[in-house]
C-alpha cells in the first residue's frame, strides 16, 4: 500500500510573513495521525522561514526548481546543494510552468533530476500534456517522452527518492480538473511505463500524484483511484482550510 502524498506549491506568492503563518497553520494541522506525507513548495527565499516554522513537524519542504548546474557562475540561480543547505529535502523539477513559460526542455530536466539526486534530495518530477496534445490524442506519446527522457541514467536505487506528479496542462490554474477517470488512465499508463523501464516492484511503489484545479471537494474522489496516490495542489495550497482538508482526503 502507497502511502498518501500531498504537496503544495506556492508558486510565487505570498509573502515572508504569509508564507510563515501558512507553514504554522499546516504544522498545526499536521500530527502522528495525519495519514499522508505532506510536502511544501515555498519560493526560494522563504525556505529557510519555512524549514524553521515547521522544524520538528513530519513535513518535507522542498524548492519549486533546481539549476541544472552544480556551481560556479550561473547567475539568478540555485543549486541542489544550497537548497539541502537550508533544509530543503525535495526538489520540483519539470514543473509545466517552468517547461512552458521558461521554455525548460526534456534535456534541461533530465539534468537537473541527475543534479537533485546526486544532492542527496529527493524529487518530484512533473509530466502533462497541452490541451492540444490531448485532443489530437498524443497524451501517451507526450507523457512518455518526457518520462523516458527524465529518467535516463536514473539507477533502480535512486527510484525510491522518485515520486511523479501528472499534470495535465489544461487542468492547472483553469478550474478545470481532468476527471478522476481521465487521470487513473494517464496514472496506470505511466505505472505500466514504469514497469518497463524497471521492473514491476518498483512499478507498485512508485507515489504518482495527480495536479491541476485540485479542491477540497474533488480530492477526495481523485485519490480515491487505484493508482492516484496523492496531489499537487497549486492555488488551493495558499489557503490553509482548503489545504488542510485536502491533506485529511487521502486514503
Ligand atoms: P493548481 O496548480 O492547483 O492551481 O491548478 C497545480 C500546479 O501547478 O502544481
Amino acid at each position: 500500500m502507497r502511502r498518501s502524498y500531498v504537496a503544495g506549491n506556492w508558486k510565487m506568492n505570498l509573502d515572508r510573513q504569509g508564507a510563515r503563518s501558512l507553514a504554522a497553520a499546516v504544522r498545526e494541522h499536521v500530527t502522528a495521525r495525519t495519514r499522508a506525507d505532506v510536502a511544501l513548495f515555498p519560493p526560494f527565499v522563504y525556505l529557510a522561514d519555512v524549514v524553521q516554522v515547521i522544524a520538528g513537524a513530519s513535513i518535507r519542504v522542498g524548492g519549486q526548481n533546481l539549476c541544472d548546474q552544480g556551481v560556479g557562475a550561473f547567475t539568478g540561480e540555485i543549486s541542489a546543494a544550497m537548497l539541502s543547505d537550508v533544509g530543503a529535502r525535495v526538489a520540483l523539477i519539470g514543473h509545466s510552468e517552468r517547461r512552458h513559460v521558461y521554455a525548460e526542455g526534456d534535456a534541461a530536466v533530465q539534468r537537473k533530476v541527475a543534479r537533485a539526486l546526486a544532492g542527496a534530495l529527493e524529487v518530484m518530477l512533473c509530466v502533462g500534456e497541452t490541451l492540444g496534445e490531448r485532443e489530437s490524442g498524443r497524451t501517451e506519446e507526450i507523457v512518455r517522452t518526457q518520462l523516458s527522457a527524465a529518467l535516463q541514467g536514473v539507477a533502480a536505487r535512486d527510484l525510491a527518492r522518485i515520486a511523479l506528479a501528472y499534470e495535465p496542462v489544461w487542468a492547472i490554474g483553469t478550474g478545470r480538473n481532468a476527471t478522476p477517470d481521465q487521470a487513473q488512465a494517464v496514472h496506470a499508463y505511466l505505472r505500466g511505463l514504469i514497469g518497463g523501464l524497471y521492473d514491476d516492484g518498483q512499478a507498485e511503489r512508485l507515489r504518482i500524484l495527480y495536479g491541476g484545479s485540485v479542491k477540497p471537494d474533488n480530492a477526495k474522489q481523485l485519490m480515491g483511484m487505484a493508482d492516484i496516490d496523492g496531489v499537487l495542489v497549486g492555488g488551493a495550497s495558499l489557503q490553509p482550510e482548503a489545504f488542510c482538508a485536502i491533506l485529511d482526503s487521502g486514503k
